[in-house]
């Protein structure tokens, strides 16, 4: 039986850890402070985002959601990007992405503050992160790190593969298993014969947005098997696909009309893998955690 790497249950010992880290803060100056900027009404992102802002106020730190008009202008964005720039009580500031074509995402990344970057998607951030420097680090990436490492996994000398090169997942994901002294590929579209090179990974991370994507032909057996993905499949026929192995999924089709599924093949993952993270519950949690560790960070480099 393959473990199942439980995301909640690690998300809960972050966030228990920077408990006292933020009252110290409170009872120092103030409680840190995060605000999450969404652009536009993109059901999942407004998901995410709520799940940020209520993690924020369970952990009593400060949050503000600035919700802006999907025809919002770089401009303006800009505007207030500088603004909370200069907010004393904001520590850290967050852009949730993907944002609409006609916004100039390299210009809105640039504006934010480095010290107030807690998604460490600044260049000047990514800079620190090739130069394996301290800074504040991708969440998602920095999040699998952590699983890792809280479930005894050591990525020395193994093989890794990552399947996508983002730059908010792919790319920093390479560069932090690279620094953990993993053999890292770095695999995407045009690669030749994805599944043999997967099926060389002792660790498959798999982030390329494709709905159970990563079946059994792409996994050694007893790979530690990382599911990035999160897709909303709302099809029959490819919920019946994805249910082969895991019924859990074809019952909360049948409950919702839809379902929830990473890239890779949940029953595959199962019937294979020695490890994975399952969708939703693993990598997801940790996203946040993260995100509530850099802020934590950033408000310490600010007050204490
Ligand atoms: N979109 C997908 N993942 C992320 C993330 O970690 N941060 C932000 N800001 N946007 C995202």
């Amino acid at each position: 039986m393959a473990r199942i790497l439980d995301g909640k249950a690690i998300q809960q010992q972050i966030l228990d850890e920077l408990r006292p880290r933020i009252a110290r803060l409170a009872a120092l100056r103030r409680p840190p402070g995060l605000v999450a900027i969404l652009v536009g009404d993109t059901p999942a992102s407004q998901l995410y985002v709520a799940s940020k802002v209520k993690t924020c106020r369970e952990l009593g730190m400060y949050s503000e959601e600035l919700r802006l008009p999907a025809a919002v202008s770089t401009e303006e964005l800009l505007g207030h990007i500088r603004h909370f720039n200069e907010r004393d009580d904001i520590d850290g500031i967050l852009v949730q992405m993907p944002l609409p074509k006609h916004v100039d995402s390299r210009a809105v990344l640039l504006a934010i503050r480095p010290e107030k970057d807690v998604d460490g998607f600044h260049p000047f951030n990514v800079g620190q992160l090739v130069a394996n420097a301290p800074a504040p680090r991708a969440c998602t990436p920095a999040g699998v790190m952590e699983l890792l490492r809280r479930s005894g996994i050591d990525p020395a000398g193994a093989e890794a593969v990552i399947v996508g090169r983002s730059d908010i997942v792919g790319k920093p994901m390479a560069l932090l298993l690279l620094h953990a002294h993993a053999t890292v590929t770095i695999c995407h579209s045009k690669t030749r014969d994805l599944p043999a090179v997967c099926r060389r990974a002792d660790i498959l991370v798999a982030a390329m947005g494709k709905p159970a994507f990563i079946t059994a032909e792409f996994i050694r057996p007893g790979a530690v098997v990382i599911d990035v993905g999160i897709n909303r499949v709302t099809d029959r026929a490819e919920a019946e696909r994805i249910a082969r192995g895991a019924p859990a999924k074809l019952a909360a089709f049948e409950k919702n009309g839809s379902v929830l599924v990473g890239d890779v093949h949940p029953g595959d993952a199962a019937a294979l893998a020695g490890a994975y993270t399952p969708v939703p519950g693993g990598v997801g949690p940790l996203t946040i955690a993260m995100l509530m560790a850099n802020t934590v960070e950033c408000a310490e480099k600010r007050l204490a």
